[in-house]
């Protein structure tokens, strides 16, 4: 039975960069990786979730003016995880089912960014508001240990 008195593993805190200009974009970055590691993420994992970090930041500037991206430990009970946010008060998105396509893009880009975003992440969700802005969150959960029986 658990010990409801035994000292807890500490949760990493999350963290909310404020991104405005391109150097924001590498602070979080670089917060994205201390987050993923302390989750216990390889470097693989880091990796994805590090290029995941730069594309929605990237996003908030190109398209949004800037915004502001939460990094967060998440546990869903059984699993454990990182979720990554971004939330901005920009044009917002008129047709998201068009943004998401690879090869769409506003700014004659590539437009691999979202969809390589989606790929990349075990979930993901965008809402959007023509005028008001919009909120992209994305979740990846840490691969479960092998548990199956005692050796
Ligand atoms: N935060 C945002 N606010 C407003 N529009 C956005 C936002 N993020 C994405 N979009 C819209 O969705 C489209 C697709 O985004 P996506 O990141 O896939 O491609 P891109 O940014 O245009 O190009 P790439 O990311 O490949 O450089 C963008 O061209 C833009 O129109
Ligand atoms: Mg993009």
């Amino acid at each position: 039975m658990p010990d409801s008195t035994a000292p807890q593993a500490e949760s990493p805190l999350p963290v909310t960069c404020t991104i405005k200009r391109e150097v924001d974009v590498y602070v979080a970055i670089s917060r994205g990786r201390e987050l993923a590691n302390a989750i216990g993420f390889n470097e693989i994992d880091r990796t994805r979730i590090e290029i995941v970090i730069l594309e929605l930041t990237r996003n908030l500037l190109v398209h949004a003016g800037g915004g502001d991206l939460r990094l967060s430990h998440v546990t869903d009970g059984e699993r454990t995880g990182m979720a990554v946010a971004t939330v901005d008060n920009g044009p917002g998105i008129a047709d998201i089912d068009m943004a998401m396509r690879d090869g769409y893009s506003t700014a004659h880009t590539l437009g691999a960014g979202l969809p390589g975003v989606k790929r990349l992440m075990d979930s993901f969700t965008i809402e959007s508001t023509v005028g008001v802005g919009t909120h992209v969150r994305a979740v990846k959960w840490l691969p479960r240990r092998n548990t199956g029986g005692r050796r």
